[in-house]
């Protein structure tokens, strides 16, 4: 393996069989075992629920060391990233691998205005849906529609179409997803225009009314790039995973981004963003602001209740995203002269956590779910939309990573094993 350092082997003994398993570092000297040979060599198959231990791939793309909280895209730091890019800048970063001189950015947003408006027939789907449906779900609908409206781009051999395909789902997932909130509001779908950047133009689509003449605030507009640009990539997270367990089938990229907004919509993952809101609102409702109480049923074993927004499986120390949103909140809220209790509320609870030794310990703090909702509520983006603004962020990274699958000389379709403990052979009579 050409990109990788061989740093000797491991020895695995079993009973009368041992086999010497290839030990090498990646770029960041983060260590692995080549275990490939295992079950060709001792009839044996490691057992990892939940990915723990497994590395999956070898990537390019995006780099965390989970303990000292550092997370950069193509080896350029997130907090640089965000304070320094604009959105569709680190896109093009993660998708290329580099980031966009002036022509290629002009070039690239030429692109995505050229790519935003969406097929009349898919916009009636929207009138299908019931008013409560939930965006996630209309969303992920409509990536994988789009494979049904562009089928000539289906050839996965062709890079130039890829390109095509990126600029397409970028555009038109930013599109449906504020037609999908018009349509939840029973107000009229407002069209992108030629006229706006990519974040203006969602802003102006989501907020604009026959009789509002919304005027695009740059505090909002500024915030909205830094969140995006922080939910852009995590490397092989849950969704991410899953985009390339579909793509490792054949599946072309819209089904397997279809498959990843589904992922992510779960609570446990990009979910979350909205479920911080919801309990904090419960805290104060149902628990009458009692932090105490809720910090005591987070930590008992025979509640399932878990603090949303607290914990992560690689961060074992303050996730850098949260970190930068935490402090874009305050601005954010400052800026636009409002202030918010459940910031207030949000603040206590962290406070307990970070002083509690069952967190501590654990390596639990907060990730970046914890406020970016709190930031998406300051800016006027309704809860139930909160995941969905992950989504349109994610979506250079499943991007890159699907790419990158692609393209992998070790790539083999997904297909995990099990050990079966189920009945043995059982007759019918
Ligand atoms: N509240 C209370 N206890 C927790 C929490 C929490 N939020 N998270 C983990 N723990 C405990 C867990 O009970 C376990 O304790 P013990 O060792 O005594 O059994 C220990 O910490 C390790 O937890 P785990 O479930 O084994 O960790 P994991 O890596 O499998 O799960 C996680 C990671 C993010 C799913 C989990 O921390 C969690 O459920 N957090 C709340 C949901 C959340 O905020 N998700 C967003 C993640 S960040 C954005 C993204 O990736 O999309």
């Amino acid at each position: 393996m050409s990109k990788v350092n061989e740093l000797g082997t491991a020895k695995l003994t079993y009973e009368d069989k041992s086999i010497d398993l290839p030990v090498f570092v990646g770029s960041e000297q983060e260590a692995a075992v080549d275990i490939r040979a295992l079950r060709k060599e001792t009839g044996m198959i490691t057992y990892d629920p939940g990915f723990v231990n497994t590395g999956c791939c070898l990537s390019d793309i995006t780099f965390i060391d989970g303990e000292k909280g550092i997370l950069r895209y193509r080896g350029y730091d997130i907090n640089d990233l965000a304070e320094k890019c604009e959105f569709i800048d680190v896109a093009y970063l993660l998708v290329h691998g580099v980031l966009p001189n002036k022509e290629q950015h002009d070039e690239f947003s030429q692109h995505l205005n050229t790519h935003s408006l969406m097929h009349e027939d898919m916009r009636h789907f929207f009138d299908a849906y019931p008013d409560h449906a939930h965006p996630m779900a209309t969303l992920s609908a409509m990536a994988v529609s789009l494979s049904t409206f562009y089928p000539e781009l289906d050839d996965v051999s062709l890079q130039e179409n890829i390109d095509f395909k990126v600029t397409r789902l970028l555009s038109k997932m930013r599109t449906a997803a504020a037609f999908a909130y018009k349509k939840s509001i029973g107000h009229p779908i407002v069209y992108p225009s030629h006229d706006l950047k990519y974040c203006e133009n969602f802003l102006n689509m989501m907020f604009h009314t026959p009789v509002n003449n919304y005027q695009v605030d740059p505090v909002v507009t500024k915030a909205l790039n830094k969140l995006l640009i922080l939910h852009a990539d995590h490397e092989q997270n849950c969704s991410a995973s899953v985009v390339k367990m579909v793509g490792s089938a054949g599946a072309n990229l819209y089904a397997s981004i279809s498959a990843g907004i589904c992922a992510l919509w779960g609570p446990l993952h990009g979910g979350a963003n909205q479920h911080v809101i919801e309990m904090l609102e419960r805290i104060i409702v149902e628990d009458k602001g009692d932090v105490k109480r809720v910090i005591e049923r987070a930590k008992d074993k025979n509640d399932p209740f878990r603090l949303m927004g607290v914990g992560h499986r690689v961060y074992k120390s303050y996730d850098p995203r949260a970190k930068v949103a935490k402090q874009m909140c305050k601005d954010v809220l400052a800026q636009m002269g409002v202030s918010d209790p459940l910031v207030d509320l949000a603040q206590e609870v962290e406070e307990a956590v970070l002083a509690d030794d069952y967190f501590v310990s654990r390596g639990l703090y907060p990730n970046i779910d914890f406020y970016t909702g709190l930031t998406y509520r300051a800016m006027g983006i309704p809860t139930n939309m909160f995941t969905v603004m992950f989504a349109i962020g994610r979506i250079p990274g499943w991007i890159a990573q699907w790419l990158e699958m692609r393209d992998d000389p070790h790539g083999r379709i997904g297909r995990p094993r099990q050990i079966y403990t189920g009945p043995t052979q059982r007759s019918m009579s």
